[in-house]
């Protein structure tokens, strides 16, 4: 992985093998004139013949200099109408950009920048960087390319840039966890696994974690959760893991992630066409995750838990059917009625599960319906809450993440559609309005606290290339999350 550092240094002076210099969109040459100089008005000349114009995602590489840089990248921002999001989304694509190049070391410039700038560029400096090839062969030497492994900002060195930069890589750090899991197969991150990754995220930060396996969930009387772990030899894991940044009797920020390490649909069994990606379905939980890497590093003044309800959804002579009917933790009785609609079955144990920590206000985040992917597309998650100030919060904390969310109903009136004849709810309510019957299935779960559920599913993954970010892994939720409990810290 990349590591990112500052360095108070004019971009004439850096010897280095990539400089990458970011515009805005028809830049000035205010601020770069002495690099302009000192490449024989480079620079000048792709502005001027209009073969750089500083668009959004635009890029330019410069070579043949005598002295200084060996090759300068000219990277795009865009209009800058949100500075953060255009330096981080720039940052990232040169990232990108370097770690294919194989150039090993660059440099990044953008002129002035603030502490918070330094934030967001390290965050995407890593993100670009990142890369999963844990199961590839290794290239032979004489065509393996370097990877990205450094990365210098241009900036002031002061206290501020230098806790922006430490903070930025403590998010860069979560985020590519994030990633990281869910890119794994199924086959290797499996509940156990993602139990694993939680017992040694608390040993490094000293932080309590709790993992319960089927014996456990059977004690707990969790019929909901187990009806989908009754399919699978797997153990399932109910995971806990506990930060205690905050005064000692101050309630947490519970954070609750769906983890299905592979989601097949059970007997309501899915189409084979792009099943793969069901391996995904345990983005929320991966979210979870990486945000508890971020604040063991972080250290912000709250306290924070994570619940993760890990397993896999399979058919199998001892998987639920489609009529069952099973009780939750809470005394709720539901009857299946699809297989496939199995996230909202885990997360129900899990949510009243929640109480237990006597929280101040709880989030979930699920790639939990392909209804919410039809509403809003790959571009904003699901947020539902009857809590319309922390509606408000969690958008606030998208918006600086760069993961936007948008609201959708949770109205009492769609609850006819998930209305049983033999239990109190069941679990689909058919295609209509399917993002917010899936919520309003949660709500039933989610009782004494302040709560909201964020239906990830078209934000966490991506099936296609996007320019910055590679096919697979988006990195949402973690920085959504992050954000809200740093606004909670502050
Ligand atoms: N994990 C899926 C939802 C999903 C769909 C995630 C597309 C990512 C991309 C979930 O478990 C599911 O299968 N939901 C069903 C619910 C239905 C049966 C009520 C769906 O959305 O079709
Ligand atoms: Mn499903
Ligand atoms: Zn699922």
């Amino acid at each position: 992985m990349v590591s990112v550092s500052i360095a108070s240094q004019s971009p004439i002076e850096v010897g280095t093998a990539l400089l990458v210099v970011a515009l805005p969109e028809n830049p000035t040459l205010a601020g770069i004139a002495a690099l302009d100089a000192a490449t024989q008005g480079a620079i000048t000349r792709m502005i001027d013949m209009k073969d750089f114009r500083g668009s959004r995602d635009e890029t330019l590489h410069l070579t043949g200099f005598t002295k200084g840089p060996r090759r300068i990248l000219l990277v795009g921002m865009g209009p800058m109408t949100d500075r953060r999001a255009a330096m981080k989304r720039a940052a990232t694509l040169a990232a990108r950009n370097a770690h294919r190049l194989g150039v090993g070391e660059m440099v990044w410039y953008a002129g002035e920048i603030t502490a918070e700038e330094v934030e967001v560029i390290t965050i995407g400096l890593i993100a670009g960087s990142w890369e999963y090839i844990d199961l590839k062969s290794p290239v032979p030497e004489p065509e393996k390319k370097k990877p990205l492994e450094k990365a210098t900002i241009l900036t002031n060195n002061t206290d501020e840039t230098r806790r922006a930069l430490n903070n930025g890589k403590a998010i860069g750090d979560g985020q590519s966890l994030a990633r990281r899991l869910a890119m794994m197969p199924g086959n290797l991150c499996t509940p156990d696994f993602l139990a694993q990754t939680a017992t040694d995220i608390g040993k490094r930060y000293g932080m309590e974690v709790t993992v319960l396996g089927r014996r456990d969930l059977e004690a707990e009387k969790m019929g909901s959760f187990l009806a989908v772990a009754q399919g699978t030899p797997q153990e399932p894991k109910l995971i806990a893991i506990e930060f205690s940044g905050g005064k000692p009797n101050a309630k947490p920020v519970v954070l609750v992630g769906k983890g299905l390490c592979f989601d097949s649909g059970g007997i309501s069994i899915k189409p084979a066409q792009g099943m793969e990606f069901m391996k995904f379905d345990m983005c929320g939980a991966a979210g979870v995750l990486g945000t508890m890497e971020a604040l063991g590093q972080l250290k912000p003044e709250v306290n924070v838990v994570g619940i993760i309800g890990a397993t896999t959804n399979m058919p199998s002579g001892t998987a639920m059917n489609p009529g069952d009917v099973v009780k939750a933790s809470n005394g709720k009785s539901i009857e299946i009625i699809n297989t496939d609609a199995e996230g909202r079955l885990v997360l129900a144990d899990c949510l009243n599960y929640a109480k237990k920590f006597n929280p101040d206000v709880v989030i979930d985040a699920a790639t939990l319906t392909g209804a919410c992917v039809i509403a809003l597309g790959h571009t904003a998650s699901g947020v539902f809450s009857t809590d319309e100030v922390l509606v408000t919060e969690i958008l606030g904390a998208g918006k600086r993440a760069g993961e936007p969310g948008w609201p959708l109903p949770l109205w009492d009136e769609y609850k006819e559609l998930i209305k049983s004849d033999v239990a109190d709810v069941k679990n689909s309510g058919g295609r209509p309005a399917g993002a917010t019957t899936a919520a309003l299935f949660l709500k039933e779960f989610a009782e004494g606290y302040s709560w909201a559920h964020l239906d990830i599913a078209g934000t966490a993954y991506s099936e296609t290339d996007l320019v910055t970010i590679p096919k697979g892994p988006t990195g949402v939720p973690t920085g959504t999350f992050i954000e809200f409990v740093r606004g909670r810290a502050r």
